[in-house]
């Protein structure tokens, strides 16, 4: 059975002492998580190492970074390295946010070169893919989001493919409170599996968890959770309150 997952993304948002708060509020009141059902919280780098130490030895509660470089190690000023990240204690790293790539640039080519750097380093890879509105008015999403998905992961092994989880985020629900629907969220959804079916087989798609992004909070996220094809979430504004988050894990877990 493939994992359901919860993360947070907290984006560039909370400072030191907030942080260490908001994940003692969730800590307090965190339902139970197993291997299959697990929660991820992805902050800021600086805070890292305190979020690592809050969560050591919480099973299934993780944490992960927002960005990786493309780079190994050397004379890259202001980036953070896979291998940095591992030692840090983290386990998940996200690549191709959408903010990523359309405000710092970051093409497919970039993107599978820190999807290796993240896999290589032994983190588990959170890709993201998703269309802007035009392209969802067009219709042609599924080719759009398709052809994300081949540039930025194609290239891995079916052994690494197991290390990575897509989220399917539509820059048009990012923040603006609109949702996808879960019909909308369902088909894309199944169409993405269909896309890891044809490259790498029908039991390594079965096996993908593939996450929806883009407005989820407490009053959508058990509709949502409930398609055959949504594993859970990635949640950033709504992540930002315990009280919501929680409320979308326990959805998670009831789903
Ligand atoms: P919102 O939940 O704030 O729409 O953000 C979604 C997202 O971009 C998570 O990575």
């Amino acid at each position: 059975m493939r994992k359901k997952i919860v993360a947070a993304n907290w984006k560039m948002n909370l400072t030191l002492s907030e942080g260490s708060f908001l994940v003692n509020e969730i800590l307090a009141a965190a339902p139970a998580v197993t291997a299959s059902r697990q929660v991820v919280i992805a902050t800021p780098f600086v805070h890292l190492t305190q979020t690592a130490a809050q969560l050591e030895g919480i099973g299934h509660i993780h944490v992960g970074a927002q960005n990786c470089s493309s780079e190994k190690a050397g004379a890259y000023t202001g980036e953070v390295s896979a291998a940095m990240l591992n030692d840090a204690g983290v386990q998940y790293v996200i690549i191709g946010h959408s903010e990523r790539r359309g405000y710092f640039n970051e093409d497919s080519a970039m993107l599978a070169k820190k999807a290796n750097q993240g896999l290589e380093n032994g983190l588990q890879v959170i890709f993201c893919c998703g269309e802007p509105l035009e392209i969802r008015d067009a219709g042609t999403q599924n080719d759009y989001v398709g052809q994300q998905i081949k540039e930025g992961i194609f290239h891995l092994t079916a052994e690494q493919l197991k290390n990575v989880v897509i989220a399917y985020e539509p820059i048009w629900a990012i923040g603006t409170g609109r949702t996808a629907t879960s019909a909308q969220a369902q088909e894309i959804h199944a169409y993405i599996r269909n896309v890891i079916a044809a490259q790498y087989g029908n039991d390594a798609a079965a096996g993908i968890s593939i996450l929806y992004g883009g407005s989820c909070n407490p009053t959508n996220a058990a509709e949502l959770f409930a398609c055959p094809d949504v594993d859970g979430g990635l949640i950033g504004g709504a992540s930002l309150k315990a009280d919501q988050f929680l409320a979308i894990i326990s959805a998670m877990i009831n789903s």
